[in-house]
C-alpha cells in the first residue's frame, strides 16, 4: 500500500523522486522519506511525519545533491506514522538503506534474532528488519555480494514484500526486489537512466518502456539498464512493455481533487472503455484478451466472481448482467472470504477477479486458490502490467486510464461495462442471446458516453449538487435503497459517503428495508434511494411513501422527467434516460458527486481519506 520511487542517473535523483512519490501519494500518507547518495559517496536520509509537503519542506531546508536515491510514501502497518517510523530505514553504520511495501509477518522472531546478534532497533516497523537481516549478510555469509546479500534476506521473509535497497558501498545500483503479492514493481527504461517505481504514473513522465517483477523476482537496475534473476540468482528474461497513457491523465488539471477530475471524465473514459470492443457489423463483442473461445464459453458451467470493495458491488451487478444474458449462474464472493473458506471450485468454472489495481492481496490470493483448483481464471482489471492480468488465463482491461482519487469512481463504470461486455460476448458464444437483442444492447452501448457526458455536464454547471451538500452536511447517518440491478448501486453509493465524508451509511435492498432498518427512519435520517422507471418503480415509489410517512427525508436518482417523484421527495438527482441495463452506470453517477460534494463541505480531505489507500496489498 505504500509507494516506491527509486532512480539512477545523470540529473538531480530528489526531485525527480519528490515528482513520482507526489503521484503515488494516494497509496498511503501517514509518512514520507527519500534517501539521496551526495556528491560524497555518503546515503543522506531525510524523512518526516505526515504528507509528502512535510518532506518537501525538509528538503528546501536542507537539500541533497546526487544521481542514485529511493523515495517513500507510507500507510503504516507496523509502528505509528511517525518521523522514527518513516522509511527508508538504515543499516548500523550507514551504508545501506531499504523502503518496502508490505508486511513482514514473521517480524518479531526476526527481530529476536537480530537482537540477539547485537542490531540495536531505532523503529517499530518491521522494514528494519529486512535492512539490518541485509546488512548481516552482507557482513558475513555474503562476502561483500549485495545481490547475494539481498535474496538470503528476502529468502527469510515471510508475507509479501517489495523492496528497493540502495548502498553506499555500490553506489551504481539500485536493488529491486518483489516477493509475493506485495503490489507491482515497475521497472522503467531511460537513455542513461533509470527509474523504479510501485505504480506506473510516478514514472511516466519521463519513459514508457517498463518490464514488471513478479512474484521472487528482483532486477539489478543500473543507469546503463537492469538484469532480471529469481532469488536464487538464476536469469530471467522479462518483456519490457510499452504504456500508452498519457502521462497528463495522471493529473488533476482544472479540478481541486483527482476524485472530481475522475467523475467527470467519465464519459471519455467510458468511450476508451468501448473502444474496439464493439462490432456493428456482426452484432458482437470483441474481448480478444479473454482467451476464452465458443466451445469453452459453451462448457462453463458457473462463474464465481471475487472482488473488494466498490470492485465487489461492481461483481453484484455483473451476476445481474450474465445470468439474464448468458444464462449462466453466477455467485459473488468478497475474495477475503474465498480464498479462506476452501471453496468448491469445478475445472467448468470460471472464477473472475475485478480489481482496478490489480495487485488487491486478497483478489490475487483468490486467483491463486481457483487456479490450484483448476478452474478458467479471468480478471477485469485496469492497471497496466498489473499481477491480476498476469497471472490469469485471460483478462479485460478496463481502459479507464489511472485511477488516483482513493475512492474508486471511474473504474466502477468501466468495470460495470465490461461486464455487460462479457455478458454480451459469453450470452452470443453460448448460442443464447438472439441477435437482435444484442443488436439492441450494442447500439445502446455506444450512446452510454455521450448520455454519461451530459449528465456530467449538467452536473458540472448546476448548483444542484452543493445547495444538497450544504443542506445534509450535518447528518450523521444515511440509508441507501435501490432493488434488482440497483441494489449494488445503493451499496457502493453508501461507501462513496462514507469513506469520503465518514458520514455513517448503509446500502440496502429495498425489499428489505421492512425487516429492520426502517426501525431506524426518522427525521434526521435522510434515504437516498435509486428509482428509475424500471420494472420495480411501483414498489420503489412505495417505499419512497414509507419513508416519508415516518418523517425521513428522501433524496431520489431517478430520470429526470419523472414528474411522479419529484412531487413526493425532498430532492432528485436527475439521470437520463436509457436502457434498464445501462442505467446502473448512470445512476451511480449522481452518487459520486453527492458523496464528493458533502465530502469537501465538510472539510475532508477527498483524495487522501483517513487510514485509506489505494491499493490494499497487505492483509
Ligand atoms: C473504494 C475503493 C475500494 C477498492 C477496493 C478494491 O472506493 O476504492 O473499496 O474498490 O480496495 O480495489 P481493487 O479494485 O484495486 O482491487
Amino acid at each position: 500500500m505504500c509507494g516506491i520511487v527509486g532512480y539512477i542517473g545523470r540529473q538531480e535523483a530528489a526531485p525527480i523522486i519528490l515528482q513520482g512519490l507526489r503521484q503515488l501519494e494516494y497509496r498511503g500518507y501517514d509518512s514520507a522519506g527519500l534517501a539521496v547518495l551526495d556528491r560524497t559517496g555518503a546515503l543522506q536520509v531525510r524523512r518526516e511525519a505526515g504528507k509528502l509537503v512535510n518532506l518537501e519542506q525538509a528538503l528546501t531546508k536542507a537539500p541533497i545533491s546526487g544521481v542514485v536515491g529511493v523515495g517513500h510514501t507510507r500507510w503504516a502497518t507496523h509502528g505509528p506514522p511517525s518521523q522514527r517510523n518513516a522509511h527508508p530505514h538504515s543499516s548500523p553504520d550507514g551504508d545501506l538503506v531499504v523502503v518496502q511495501n508490505g508486511i513482514v509477518e514473521n517480524f518479531l522472531e526476526l527481530r529476536q534474532e537480530l537482537e540477539s546478534l547485537g542490531y540495536r532497533f531505532c523503529s517499530d516497523t518491521d522494514t528494519e528488519v529486512i535492512v539490518h537481516l541485509i546488512h548481516h549478510y552482507y557482513h558475513n555469509s555474503s562476502a561483500g555480494d549485495l545481490e547475494r546479500a539481498v535474496q538470503r534476506a528476502m529468502q527469510r521473509l515471510k508475507g509479501p514484500s517489495a523492496i528497493v535497497a540502495l548502498s553506499s558501498r555500490h553506489p551504481d545500483r539500485l536493488i529491486a526486489v518483489r516477493l509475493g503479492n506485495a503490489g507491482g514493481v515497475a521497472v522503467g527504461f531511460g537513455e542513461g537512466e533509470m527509474f523504479v517505481a510501485s505504480d506506473i504514473p510516478a514514472i511516466l513522465h519521463h519513459t514508457r518502456q517498463m518490464a514488471f517483477l513478479d512474484n521472487r523476482q528482483m532486477a539489478v537496475v543500473t543507469a546503463q539498464g537492469a538484469i532480471f534473476k529469481d532469488l536464487y540468482g538464476r536469469p530471467v528474461q522479462k518483456e519490457c512493455v510499452r504504456i500508452d497513457w498519457n502521462p497528463t491523465a495522471a493529473e488533476k488539471g482544472e479540478f481541486r481533487h483527482f476524485m472530481q477530475k475522475e467523475i467527470f471524465e467519465q464519459g471519455r473514459s467510458l468511450t476508451d472503455t468501448l473502444r474496439g470492443r464493439l462490432d456493428f457489423q456482426r452484432h458482437s463483442i470483441i474481448l480478444d484478451s479473454l482467451n476464452l473461445d465458443a466451445a469453452q464459453a459453451q462448457r462453463l458451467s458457473r462463474i464465481t466472481i471475487v472482488a473488494c470493495g466498490t470492485s465487489y458491488y461492481a461483481g453484484l451487478v455483473g451476476k445481474y448482467y450474465i445470468e439474464r444474458l448468458a444464462r449462466l449462474p453466477v455467485e459473488v464472493d468478497y475474495a477475503s472470504e474465498f480464498r479462506y473458506r476452501e471453496p468448491l471450485v469445478a475445472p467448468d468454472q470460471m472464477v473472475l477477479a475485478i480489481t482496478q489495481s490489480g495487485e488487491t492481496v486478497d483478489t490475487l490470493a483468490a486467483l491463486e486458490e481457483a487456479r490450484t483448483q483448476g478452474a478458467f481464471t479471468a480478471a477485469i482489471v485496469n492497471a497496466i502490467g498489473s499481477q491480476a492480468a498476469r497471472v490469469t488465463d485471460g483478462h479485460i482491461a478496463m481502459q479507464a486510464g489511472p485511477e488516483i482519487g482513493v475512492a474508486s469512481t471511474k473504474a466502477f463504470t468501466a468495470s460495470i461495462t465490461d461486464l455487460l461486455l462479457l455478458a454480451l460476448y459469453l450470452g452470443e458464444q453460448r448460442g443464447v442471446l438472439p441477435e437482435p437483442q444484442r443488436r439492441h444492447i450494442i447500439r445502446m452501448l455506444s450512446t452510454l458516453p455521450g448520455l454519461a457526458g451530459e449528465l456530467l455536464e449538467e452536473a458540472l454547471r448546476s448548483e444542484r449538487y452543493r445547495e444538497l451538500a450544504e443542506r445534509y452536511h450535518t447528518y450523521h447517518n444515511f440509508l441507501y435503497l435501490g432493488r434488482n440491478i440497483h441494489y449494488p448501486i445503493a451499496r457502493e453509493g453508501a461507501l462513496k459517503l462514507k469513506e469520503i465524508s465518514y458520514i455513517h451509511a448503509e446500502g440496502y435492498p429495498a425489499g428489505e428495508m421492512k425487516h429492520g432498518p426502517i426501525a431506524l427512519i426518522d427525521a434526521n435520517m435522510p434515504t437516498v434511494v435509486i428509482a428509475p422507471r424500471d420494472h420495480v418503480y411501483d414498489k420503489m415509489l412505495s417505499q419512497i411513501e414509507q419513508v416519508k410517512a415516518r418523517s425521513g427525508p428522501v433524496l431520489a436518482v431517478a430520470h429526470a422527467d419523472d414528474n411522479t417523484i419529484r412531487a413526493k421527495v425532498d430532492a432528485v438527482l436527475p439521470i437520463p434516460v436509457t436502457d434498464a441495463l445501462l442505467t446502473p452506470i448512470l445512476a451511480v453517477m449522481p452518487l459520486q458527486i453527492f458523496a464528493y460534494e458533502m465530502a469537501v463541505r465538510r472539510g475532508a480531505d477527498v483524495d487522501q481519506p483517513r487510514n485509506l489507500a489505494k491499493s490494499v496489498t497487505v492483509e
